[in-house]
């Protein structure tokens, strides 16, 4: 199925598990992307946008840095995001820059920058990556929870505020998801990943923690007209497994 043919798409975090997955598959669909990281250097897209998405400038001027490198622009894939573990009393003044900056702000400018941009063109779709953890906050990570609650509550403001301009925001929101940012947080605590990953596979009901294929087939779905009726939606992708 090739959904996505001459559509363009900025994918932020394209470097990452997740990110990663999305431009994979949107580019295996006909898509142009745009794929926005760090270093993006070793990843496969029709355009390169380095930066830091801490830095204003260079989040204000994604979008349009995308429309002129793709000729145009449909789909926006805000998705980047860092994870920072501890409670309130745990988390340092750089924690918080850190966790607002790229988890809020960010999506916050580009989609700012991007709406007029769409709204120019023929409309077009966004998809935030949030997390189930901003929906029901779990031990441990309040400052993340927050941030990725604060993304879910800006998904459902701008899917009301912009749907008559043709654009639909939505957001997809994992559980936990096999990526550098899951494997990661278990070696900073000492315990082998792949034993780790394999003990959390067994709190899943559908027996297996999720790959970034996972969560970037339901991305690709939110993005596509086959949802051309979802506006502000906060889509699950749990195996079954709640917050707990
Ligand atoms: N892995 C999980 O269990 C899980 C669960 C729920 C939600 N999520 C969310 O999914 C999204 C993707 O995460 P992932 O699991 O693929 O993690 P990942 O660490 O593999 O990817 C995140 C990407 O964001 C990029 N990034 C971070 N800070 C940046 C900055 N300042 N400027 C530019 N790029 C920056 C990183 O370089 C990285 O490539 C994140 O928003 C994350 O919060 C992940």
């Amino acid at each position: 199925m090739v959904r996505f043919q001459d559509k363009k798409a900025l994918v932020t975090g394209a470097s990452g598990g997740i990110g990663s997955a999305i431009a994979r598959m949107l580019l295996a669909e006909g898509a142009r992307v745009a794929a926005a990281d760090r270093d993006v250097a070793d990843i496969n897209a029709t355009a390169h946008l380095p930066g830091d998405l801490l830095d204003p400038a260079y989040a204000d001027d994604l979008p349009n840095a995308a429309h002129d490198a793709l000729g145009g622009l449909d789909i926006i894939i805000n998705n980047a995001g860092v994870i920072t573990r501890g409670a309130v009393t745990e988390t340092s003044d750089d924690d918080w820059r850190l966790s607002l900056g790229v988890n809020v702000e960010a999506p916050f400018r580009i989609c700012r920058a991007a709406i007029p941009i769409l709204a120019a063109g023929a409309g077009g779709a966004i998809v935030n990556t949030a997390s189930c953890w901003g929906l029901r906050p779990g031990p441990d990570h309040a400052l993340y929870c927050m941030t990725k609650a604060a993304l879910a509550s800006l998904t459902q403001c701008m899917g009301m505020d912009h749907a008559h301009q043709g654009i639909r925001i939505n957001a997809v929101c994992p559980n936990e998801v096999d990526t550098p940012m899951l494997r990661t947080g278990f070696i900073k605590r000492g315990f082998d990943p792949d034993t780790a990953l394999a003990e959390l596979g067994q709190t899943v009901p559908v027996g297996r923690v999720a790959s970034a294929g996972d969560i970037a087939e339901v991305v690709l779905f939110l993005a596509s007209d086959a949802a051309r009726y979802m506006c502000g939606a906060l889509v699950e992708v749990n195996g079954g497994k709640p917050v707990s």
